[in-house]
């Protein structure tokens, strides 16, 4: 099955935020992003951009620091950031996944350790780092939902 994608190509941090913002104005609750790629590809630099397109006042606040499994940012939907660096994939579920999905949106780090079957309908957004400071971010969509988010994002992109 071929899936729905669309890459564009970030040239510094401030387009990673900038694309992360235009998402997060489209997101609502029950939305789940799933961020996947290497170690300082860009997945809080985009997550930061994410809260600050959902209205968050100071987007400083969003890291990624060490030990920390879920920080919920209370933007215009509860917010909720998981980075599974150090973890199992699985353990998302025992971290509430499933009980917090539909009262928030949900970004995931290091998606590419869950099964995707866990996961459910997502978009999935992978960085690679091409040199220096250029990043590919793709897009891909698992579900109809998801599908009209990419057309809106490349709407809201060009
Ligand atoms: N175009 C770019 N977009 C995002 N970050 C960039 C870019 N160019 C350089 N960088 C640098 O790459 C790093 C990205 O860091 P970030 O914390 O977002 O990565 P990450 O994917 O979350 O890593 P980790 O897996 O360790 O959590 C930062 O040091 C940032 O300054
Ligand atoms: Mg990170």
């Amino acid at each position: 099955m071929r899936r729905k994608s669309f890459t564009l190509f970030s040239h510094q941090e401030q387009d990673t935020i900038n694309a992360g913002s235009k998402l997060g104005a489209l997101l609502f609750t029950s939305d789940v992003i799933a961020l996947c790629g290497e170690l300082g590809s860009g997945k809080t630099y985009f997550t930061k951009g994410v809260a600050i397109g959902l209205g968050l006042a100071d987007p400083s606040i969003v890291t990624s620091p060490s030990f920390v499994l879920l920080v919920t940012y209370m933007t215009r939907n509860p917010l909720r950031h998981y980075d599974l660096y150090r973890v199992d994939g699985q353990e998302i579920i025992s971290l509430g996944f499933f009980d917090f999905k539909d009262s928030s949106i949900s970004i995931i780090e290091w998606a590419d350790k869950i099964d995707k079957r866990i996961l459910g309908d997502h978009l999935e957004v992978k960085f690679a780092i091409i040199s220096g400071q250029t990043r590919a971010i793709t897009f891909k969509a698992y579900g109809q939902r998801y599908e009209t988010l990419i057309d809106q994002l490349k709407r809201d992109l060009s």
